[in-house]
């Protein structure tokens, strides 16, 4: 399929960023080079601010289908180099409307082999080169109160790439904050993690990392993070097209949020949201029962002591790209993280086996609301699970799981508010 069949697939017009500059760094290839190629299709002039000598080659590839694009070589960790770009592109194209910081280095070096020179590298070519490029280019979509940022960023932890995952958090940090900075002004500031995305840096970087993980390289470049691509990373192509429509479709609704390249594709229609039709389970209702005994209840809090002990052990077995966003949602929705909520129902189960009234009359409105939102979190579980599979049986069972999981939890609920006056 031609680029321009999947834009118009999009529901993108092919003169949808006609009139507008964009600047992608680190575009010579990879989802750099890609997300150029989209933009370009959709009439955007195009600078490639790209170190290498392939920057040549990946502006003329995107003029000879039809596009506008000129490679200036670039450093973007290098200040003047910076000021340079930002000069040459005032002269070919005007001021920019949209800055794509994707140029990285991604070394797999542990870090007590990591020397000091590298580790500066990395963070000035991903971080401060994020930094020197948004100073560069702001001033003029700050001026014509419009202009769209994207900072790509990436997963929240890998063995062996320290100064690369610290580059990465600390963009997004400098994308929140700017977005507060520049909020009022009309310019939106993304910070996009693509997704596993097949590109030539990651497959030199699987070759390190992989067995760090205790993987073969292959198995690492055959992962599936979205059950659209079974057994294989996102296309880069794929990540390039999520980026053009991000920027062409969807700025007006995200500003210093992390946005995935999955959720976009799918809000583009391009990739099918799974688990649409897939029925969530909900729990019985249960009234409250009318007489409660003290072990019902110690067994309750032991039963969800047990839960989360499990729903620990499951994270784990996750692949390791996905545990962090797994424990992450775990923390955003149910309010508090598997510790916090260990340290919750010890706490509980003490206060109830010494019969403690004053004070768990004291934390009840806190604990019961508390309790909802842990309900609440295993309510989406089978919706979140059909992110990553579409095995009819494996869902099956995560909604039979997870709804007895909340029945525990509205049982519990339930049972400790008759418990302040008499445990
Ligand atoms: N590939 C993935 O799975 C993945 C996952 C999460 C995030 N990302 C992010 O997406 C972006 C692109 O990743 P990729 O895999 O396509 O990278 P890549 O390594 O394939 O390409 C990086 C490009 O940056 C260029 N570059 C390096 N140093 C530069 C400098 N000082 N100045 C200008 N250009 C320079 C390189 O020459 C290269 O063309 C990165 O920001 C990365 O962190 C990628």
């Amino acid at each position: 399929m031609s680029e321009h069949e999947r834009l118009v697939q999009l529901g993108l017009a092919s003169g949808a960023l006609a009139g507008q500059a964009a600047v992608v760094t680190g575009a010579g290839r990879g989802i750099g080079y890609e997300a150029a190629r989209a933009l370009a299709a959709l009439g955007a002039q195009i600078v490639i601010a790209e170190l290498s000598e392939s920057g040549r080659a990946a502006a003329a590839s995107i003029q000879a289908a039809g596009g506008v694009a000129l490679w200036i070589q670039t450093d973007v960790s290098d200040a003047a180099s910076v000021a340079a770009l930002a000069c040459q592109t005032r002269e070919a194209v005007g001021p920019v409307d949209i800055l794509i910081n994707n140029a990285i280095v991604a070394p797999v070096i542990p870090l007590l082999e990591l020397e000091t020179a590298r580790w500066d590298q990395v963070i000035a070519v991903n971080l401060r080169g994020a930094f020197l490029t948004c100073r560069a280019f702001l001033p003029d979509m700050i001026a014509r109160q419009g202009g769209v940022i994207v900072n790509m960023v990436s997963t929240d932890a890998m063995p062996g790439m320290a100064a690369y995952i610290a580059s990465k958090q600390g963009l997004v940090g400098l994308s929140q904050s700017l977005a507060l900075e520049v909020g009022d002004q009309g310019v939106r500031v993304i910070a996009f993690a693509p997704g596993m995305v097949d590109t030539p840096g990651i497959r030199d970087v699987s070759v390190r990392l992989a067995p760090r993980l205790g993987m073969t390289p292959e198995a690492f470049l055959s992962a599936t993070l979205h059950p659209a691509y079974e057994h294989r990373l996102m296309p880069a192509a794929d990540a390039g097209l999520a980026t053009a429509y991000l920027v062409a479709k969807l700025t007006a609704d995200y500003h210093g949020e992390v946005v995935n390249g999955y959720e976009v594709l799918e809000r583009a229609g391009y990739l099918s949201a799974p688990g649409v039709a897939l029925p969530t389970p909900v729990a019985e209702p249960r009234g409250a029962p009318a007489a409660v005994s003290l072990p019902q209840v110690l067994a309750l809090i032991q039963r969800l002591q047990a839960i989360l002990d499990e729903t620990g052990a499951e994270f784990d077995k996750l692949p390791v790209f996905a545990r962090p966003l797994a424990k992450r949602g775990f923390k955003s929705k149910s309010g508090r993280s598997l510790q916090v909520w260990a340290q919750t129902l010890t706490a509980l189960h003490d206060r109830v086996k010494a019969g403690d009234s004053a004070r768990l009359q004291a934390e009840l409105p806190g604990l019961q609301e508390a309790l909802e939102r842990l309900a609440v979190y295993y309510h989406e579980v089978p919706q979140e699970t059909a992110r990553f599979t579409r095995d009819a049986e494996v869902l099956q069972e995560i909604g039979r799981i997870a709804a007895e999981r909340e029945g525990v939890i509205h049982d519990l609920v339930n049972t400790v508010a008759t418990l302040g006056g008499d445990a």
